[in-house]
């Protein structure tokens, strides 16, 4: 395990009209300048799953689907996780739940941040998104950039003349650090604990020997 934290920013939404590029694209830029991580932005569209269908979760079987378990290989490179997600209806986007569905191991004891955006700034997708993280054994940081509101109708072609997001670095420019700061003890906590786990599976499998 590398000390470096591997850091993935995941873009939520794959609809060819999207939003989400735009906040994905900033975030990955501050998180590279806010730490010492290595910073990906793995962008949904490009793995192309499909839809679940596998026998059971891979906590249980392994994936059969070559794009599944691509996916998996992908998101198990990184110690940590930045989910940018709108809000459809009130939770997080189909496209961004069934990836988390496609993989199941990978995600366990990692840490991950939000980025979320809507009239609300998503924040109740960022909620059910934490529930999910229950599910997946993550653990969540407190702390989450939510676009809401004037600022959202000010970036978003909705609002008529969008703006880069640096025009409302001023109102989520905070929450942002702090997401990130957080995300920062919570990977580091969570790496050093699963390489306890591992160091100690090492030595079981020594003394069997
Ligand atoms: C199917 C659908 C459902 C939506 N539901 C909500 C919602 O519940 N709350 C909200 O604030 N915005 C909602 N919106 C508006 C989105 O916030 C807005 O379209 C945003 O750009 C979607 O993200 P994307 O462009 O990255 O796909 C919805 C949009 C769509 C297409």
């Amino acid at each position: 395990m590398s000390q470096t934290p591997k850091i993935a920013v995941i873009l939520g939404s794959t609809r060819k009209a999207r939003f989400g590029a735009k906040p994905a694209e900033w975030i990955t830029a501050r998180a590279k300048a806010h730490k010492d991580w290595q910073v990906d932005l793995l962008d949904l569209q490009e793995f192309d799953l499909p839809m679940f269908d596998e026998v059971a979760s891979n906590a249980w079987a392994q994936s059969e689907d070559p794009k599944a378990r691509a996916w998996q290989d992908r998101i198990g490179q990184y110690d940590g996780y930045i989910f940018v997600t709108p809000e459809y209806n009130r939770s997080i986007s189909g496209a961004l739940k069934n990836a988390l569905d496609q993989a199941y191991v990978e995600w366990n004891r990692k840490a991950f941040g939000i980025v979320s955006y809507g009239a609300l700034g998503g924040a109740r997708a960022a909620e059910h998104l934490r529930t999910i993280g229950i599910e997946l054994q993550m653990a969540a940081t407190r702390s989450a950039v939510h676009i809401a509101g004037a600022d959202f109708f000010t970036v978003h072609p909705l609002g008529g003349d969008p703006k880069p997001i640096n025009a409302i670095e001023g109102t989520i420019g905070g929450s942002a650090d702090a997401m990130l700061d957080e995300l920062d003890w919570w990977t580091r906590a969570t790496m050093a604990a699963r390489a306890a786990d591992q160091n100690r599976a090492d030595q079981d499998i020594k003394g069997a020997a």
